[in-house]
């Protein structure tokens, strides 16, 4: 096969197969401090090649409680049976000036026969003890 041929050929095999999966990512974060605090939430699924970002926010506030609620698609290319590894990478200078940095533990999700809406994943974030639960 031509290179050209190839590679239509590559495109159909993935545009037949490949479907959407909405995350949605909620929770409380709790931050004790005197002075306004930023945070930097990025959800990843990170078993592909390359993390790959499924949804992402920043915030800066005075509180020391505040929601989030966050979505994002991720495709799902269909053509190996696994899980969706999601992981949360929290940055954020809520007890320091200079910024932190922690996971949350990986979620795996099987991966769906179809186009799926999935529950909300929620999660609390304590940024004092940089404790995900
Ligand atoms: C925090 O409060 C100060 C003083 O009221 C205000 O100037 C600042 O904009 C607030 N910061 C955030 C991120 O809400
Ligand atoms: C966090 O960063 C913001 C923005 O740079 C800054 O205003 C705030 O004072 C910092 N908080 C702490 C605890 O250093």
């Amino acid at each position: 096969m031509k290179f050209s041929t190839c590679l239509l050929f590559s495109f159909l095999i993935i545009g037949v197969v490949s479907y959407e999966n909405k995350f949605r990512f909620a929770g409380t974060i709790l931050c004790k401090s005197d002075k306004p605090w930023c945070i930097r939430i990025r959800v990843i699924e990170v078993d592909s090649l390359i993390d790959d970002e499924i949804a992402a926010d920043d915030f800066c506030s005075n509180e020391t409680t505040r929601t989030y609620d966050i979505e994002g698609v991720d495709e799902n290319d269909g053509l190996l049976d696994r899980n969706f590894e999601i992981q949360m990478v929290v940055t954020h200078n809520c007890s320091r000036s200079t910024d932190t940095v922690f996971k949350t533990h990986i979620r795996r999700i099987p991966l769906p026969k179809g186009p799926t809406e999935h529950a909300t994943i929620r999660q609390h974030l304590n940024l004092n003890t940089n404790n995900p639960q």
